[in-house]
């Protein structure tokens, strides 16, 4: 009698164990994601290692894409010289990667994503590209955060600066820079449109 009370006791035990541990990630996911905002001002004095860029980088390609082809690029600017030309680049942006120790440049290669044996698969042609980039960027800012960095995406860019810069292949299209660094402001969060705005269910 004794042992089934026991056996009881550690089965509900074991449950309740499991039911926090599920809470506790999905929590951790949108904790992430409500930590997450576009920052616009860097510490100057916190760096990060090529290992740490490697480490971010290694979990966004775990980012889904169009067939596994994979074709987004990222370029981490960290020396002090490539960042001096790669910051120059960045038109009204400037000031924002004044301070930040890592700029990415994420490109894709042109004619991959969207693209069976060389011939677009539907409409969207090489937009399919430009959309597993973004995934990919998704994927960046929230590992980021989770790392304790900050980041911001930017479009203002000047893409032929960048691309003579870094030596970029004319065959990839530059999509984003991504700041990545230390913020040193509390950044707020801009409202979202209503949900009934953008979600329709049919
Ligand atoms: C494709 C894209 C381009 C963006 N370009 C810029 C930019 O050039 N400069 C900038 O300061 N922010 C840029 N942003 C950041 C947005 O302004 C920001 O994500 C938006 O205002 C929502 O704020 P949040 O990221 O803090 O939630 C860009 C974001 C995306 C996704």
């Amino acid at each position: 009698m004794r042992k089934i009370k026991l056996f009881r006791l550690l089965l509900v035990a074991g449950l309740l164990t499991s039911l926090v541990s599920c809470s506790k990630n999905a929590s951790s996911f949108d904790e992430v994601v409500s930590a997450r905002r576009s920052v616009r001002s860097y510490d100057p004095n916190r760096k990060i290692s090529e290992d740490q860029v490697r480490t971010l980088i290694a979990t966004v390609q775990e980012a889904p894409s169009w067939a596994n082809v994979q074709a987004t690029r990222f370029y981490a600017v960290m020396s002090d010289a490539k960042l001096k030309e790669a910051k120059a680049a960045m038109l009204n942006n400037q000031n924002t990667v004044a301070d930040a120790p890592v700029l990415i440049v994420t490109t894709y290669r042109q004619g991959e994503s969207g693209f069976f044996s060389g011939e677009a698969a539907n409409e969207v042609g090489n937009g399919w590209g430009a959309f597993d980039a973004g995934l990919s960027n998704a994927f960046l800012v929230l590992k980021a955060k989770e790392m304790g960095f900050d980041t911001v995406i930017m479009g203002l860019r000047d893409a032929n600066a960048l691309r003579n810069a870094l030596s970029i292949p004319s065959e990839e299209v530059i999509m984003s820079v991504v700041a990545l660094g230390y913020g040193n402001q509390e950044p707020r969060r801009p409202e979202r449109k209503a949900l009934n705005e953008v979600l329709h269910i049919k």
